[in-house]
């Protein structure tokens, strides 16, 4: 069994106000002002409005999507009750819930993103700018001390060891005896740093040895990508151009190799360079947000898949709001390579930490993902001669997380 991206949800706002009293009264009346725009928006514009009544009415009328995928609230089924979840998304953290890890965003969104309407819709670029300031108000929220309400041992609160596990501070800086176990905001616990050492970084000096950049679940590896491919006919293909948002050195990726692999939601949420090199360009692109792949719709021959796990999270590379760093290796046998970090629907930021012309080391940070599951890739060029460690189908297969600085893959020198 695969574990799950991690895109298992939960709604917390709305659900916290049948079990917790207290969080009635810090719920608004009043829309925030990114939720009252998003409203303004949807009901200036007929096609929009349609999409998303749309969307509410084309969920099957079945049993199993009368509630939402946590079964816990009756399914959103129409606009109103869409806006006032997303208004109370914005009035609190994240809780853990027993035995769920929360995407409060997911929860509301997933039935109607798999809708026709939904996939249509949610591919618009306007709605997508609408979200994104919904999940940046969201995120400026997180990065506060008031965020910190669900930082504790509670039933929903994330700092007990059959969440975290037993060494957590021993992993990550932090530290149990202190209030909040010292994290300044609920992003501060999300992006929470490694303590030194934890992730040693294999073959340090050995050019030819690409580690992994993330704790993360090998994906899929694709060989002879095409330059541009109908990812929205299929759902699954790599379009490097797409992916690389349309960076005039695409040319050099085609039939190159991608390699892909997610971060799950309690995976440490910083990425590192894979290679030693000099960063050549840094774009952060904002995409889509709840777009997901025709190929996983009500209409698809298999069941929709709620948890985004297969070919949606392939999809997203080439559409979704996205981190695309150009690092040119000091290994001429790799050469220019790309490293994307990519959102994944709650995702409220990447964000690189790296600029033009830094020199990175194997194992140096790049970035950091705020809030969510989430996902990346590795390309090559074509002319890259890469080879990928024995027992990377079988971690494919079974799901097994690849830490950081673990090897991955080594490059032969080229004969040519
Ligand atoms: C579900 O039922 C509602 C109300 O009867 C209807 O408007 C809607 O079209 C139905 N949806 C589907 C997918 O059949
Ligand atoms: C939970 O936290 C409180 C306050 O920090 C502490 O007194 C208590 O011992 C903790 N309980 C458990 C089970 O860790
Ligand atoms: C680097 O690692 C590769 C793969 O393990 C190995 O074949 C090669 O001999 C190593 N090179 C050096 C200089 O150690
Ligand atoms: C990467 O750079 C570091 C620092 O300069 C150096 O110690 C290490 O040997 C380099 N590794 C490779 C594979 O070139
Ligand atoms: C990519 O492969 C296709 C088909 O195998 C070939 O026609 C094309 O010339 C190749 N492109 C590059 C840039 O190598
Ligand atoms: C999905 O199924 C409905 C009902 O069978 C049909 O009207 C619609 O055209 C289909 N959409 C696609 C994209 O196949």
């Amino acid at each position: 069994m695969k574990p799950q991206l991690g895109l298992v949800v939960f709604c917390f706002a709305t659900f916290s106000t049948f079990v917790h009293g207290a969080w009635i009264e810090r719920r608004q009346n009043d829309l925030q002002p990114s939720v009252e725009e998003f409203r303004d928006f949807i009901y200036s514009r007929p096609d929009i409005h349609d999409g998303f009544n749309n969307m509410f009415w084309q969920i099957p009328n079945a049993t199993e999507y009368e509630n939402d995928p946590t079964g816990l609230l009756p399914q959103t089924r129409d606009i109103p009750t869409m806006l006032k979840r997303l208004n109370d998304m914005l009035a609190g953290p994240p809780k853990y819930g027993p035995g769920y890890i929360p995407f409060p965003l997911g929860t509301i969104l997933i039935w109607p993103m798999c809708t026709e309407a939904g996939l249509g819709t949610f591919r618009n670029a306007e709605v997508s700018s609408h979200l994104g300031n919904i999940l940046k108000a969201w995120a400026a929220f997180l990065s506060t001390g008031e965020s910190r309400s669900t930082l504790n041992n509670g039933t929903y609160g994330w700092l007990k060891e059959e969440v975290l596990g037993r060494d957590f501070c021993d992993t990550y800086v932090c530290d149990p005896r202190e209030e909040y176990w010292g994290f300044k905001s609920w992003d501060d616990f999300f992006t929470r740093p490694l303590r030194p050492g934890k992730r040693p970084i294999d073959a340090p000096n050995n050019a030819s040895v690409v580690v992994s950049g993330a704790d993360s679940t090998p994906l899929r590896i694709a060989r002879n990508v095409k330059e541009t491919d109908e990812f929205w006919v299929k759902g699954e293909p790599y379009s490097l151009r797409d992916m690389l948002n349309n960076d005039p050195r695409t040319p050099q990726f085609a039939n190159g190799t991608v390699y892909q692999a997610f971060l799950a939601a309690l995976n440490y949420h910083r990425w590192h360079s894979p290679v030693n090199g000099t960063v050549v360009s840094v774009e952060t692109v904002q995409g889509t947000y709840c777009a997901l792949s025709p190929s996983i719709g009500f209409n698809a021959t298999e069941h929709p898949d709620p948890p985004a796990e297969e070919f949606s999270q392939i999809f997203m590379t080439n559409v979704a709001t996205r981190s695309i760093v150009l690092i040119e290796a000091d290994n001429k046998d790799i050469g220019l390579m790309a490293f994307i970090a990519v959102g994944m629907i709650e995702i409220s930021s990447c964000e690189p930490t790296v600029n033009v012309g830094d020199r990175v080391n194997k194992g140096d940070q790049l970035g950091m993902f705020h809030y969510g599951g989430s996902t990346h890739v590795l390309i090559f060029r074509p002319e890259v001669d890469i080879e990928f460690i024995e027992g990377m189908e079988d971690a494919i297969r079974d799901g097994t997380v690849i830490l950081l600085g673990k090897e991955i893959a080594v490059v032969k020198p080229q004969t040519a």
